[in-house]
């Protein structure tokens, strides 16, 4: 509705009732409203395609229709007009079908007039209004969480994380989409040991037209046999090509449609496509290694993050022990350094992750036992929730 102008389309062949209904209107200084009037329904129904109206005003008995037929023709032209019905068929039979085809208001012509009747159409046009927000934020809310990791620096075990991260929570019956979002090689099928027919680049090609249909999504997915579902980053040096932030987006939006996790694993190399998939992320968790460079190396990330605006409240440093032969700094001490809360401390498992690389198998499934692969699953649980409580030191 453009400068609250609310643009309304009358339906009605009885002249001297569309005479009145106006009157009605400039009586009370109604002078938000435009009126545009047609008699009949096939002159209305093509200027529901061309018309930008807020609202239709419509008598039941026209010379072209009669009772709900045109109601229905209108709502499958203009499903998302509010429709009012204001009619000289005084039926509580026809109102009730009326009604329940999806009229917002059954008004019988006399019963109604004046301010009553302007405030009658004034909020048939309010509540729809309202309706489409409520059932606007729904569909939102049903769109899948996501939840970015990315490295404070390369070599951090990231990559390991969203791996582990995917497997824990489809052990727990979730609908899980890894997506490795990088414009170069992505380890992930290697670590998985696997030689996927498709990866981010025939997405990208798919959806070049700005549409990614959800059944070219899914079939260029891989199916994991554990459950989570994969987009793997590019394999071979001629897929390798600059992901456009848009392209993300389309990626993104999309897989979250069909999972209740999409877990983006980024690549530390900062870029357009990359800050637009942190700033649709529900939550992003920094992996970064107890050791000074590291600390220093995810502070400046941060520090990024926040200059783009997001919120400290949906970051988190994900702490992995490798076991190199560093001086560690301690985790109250990270905290500190980073002014970011911890969300998860995975301890040295090389000999694990490795055993578990062999087989392409995540670790937390591996050797389920296994400290790193408790905390790792433990941090899953963490990540999955809808509030994310930090670790307390
Ligand atoms: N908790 C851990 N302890 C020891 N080694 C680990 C641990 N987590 C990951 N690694 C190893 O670190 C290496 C880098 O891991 P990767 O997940 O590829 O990191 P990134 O994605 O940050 O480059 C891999 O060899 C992996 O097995
Ligand atoms: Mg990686």
């Amino acid at each position: 509705m453009d400068n609250a102008i609310i643009k309304a389309l009358v339906i009605d062949d009885y002249t001297d009732d569309v005479d009145l209904l106006r009157e009605s209107f400039s009586k009370v200084g109604a002078s938000d409203f435009r009126f545009t009037h047609v008699e009949r329904l096939d002159e209305a129904l093509p200027l529901l395609d061309i018309g930008d109206f807020d609202v239709i005003i419509l008598e039941l008995d026209l010379q072209d229709s009669a009772e709900i037929t045109g109601l229905h023709q209108i709502i499958a032209r203009a499903p998302d007009l509010p429709i009012v019905v204001l009619t000289r068929i005084d039926d509580d039979a026809v109102a009730m079908n009326a009604m329940q085809a999806g009229a917002q208001d059954y008004l019988v012509k006399g019963q109604v007039a004046g301010e009553a009747l302007v405030r009658s159409i004034r909020y048939a046009v309010e509540r729809h209004r309202v309706q489409s927000l409520q059932l606007r934020a729904a569909q939102e809310e049903e769109l899948g969480r996501v939840i970015a990791l990315i490295g404070a620096k390369g070599g951090t075990g990231t990559t390991t994380v969203v791996s582990n991260i995917a497997a824990a929570l489809a052990r727990e019956n979730k609908q899980v989409t890894i997506l490795e979002l990088r414009s170069d090689y992505g380890t992930l099928a290697l670590q998985l040991n696997r030689a996927p027919d498709y990866n981010l680049s025939h997405l990208l090609r798919v959806s070049a037209d700005g549409l990614l249909e959800r059944n070219e999504l899914e079939a260029r997915l891989f199916s994991l046999p554990y459950g989570p579902r994969v987009v793997f980053g590019p394999q071979t040096a001629d897929e390798f090509m600059e992901i456009e932030p848009e392209q993300a987006n389309i990626v993104i939006r999309a897989l979250q449609e069909i999972s209740d996790y999409t877990i983006i694993d980024l690549p530390c190399n900062l870029s357009a496509a990359t800050q637009l998939a942190i700033r649709l992320s529900d939550y992003v968790g920094v992996v970064l290694q107890p050791e000074p460079y590291c600390v220093k190396a995810g502070k400046v990330r941060i520090d990024q993050f926040r200059a783009w605006d997001v919120s400290l409240d949906i970051i988190g440093a994900v702490v992995v022990s490798i076991g190199a032969s560093y001086s560690e700094v301690e985790l109250t001490e990270i905290e500190a350094r980073l002014d970011c809360r911890i969300v998860g401390v995975i301890p040295p498992a090389a000999e694990a992750c490795a055993a578990a690389m062999e087989l392409g198998v995540p670790l937390v499934l591996h050797q389920p036992e296994q400290i790193a692969a408790v905390t790792l699953a433990e941090m899953s649980q963490r990540l999955a929730a809808e509030e994310i409580e930090p670790i307390r030191l």
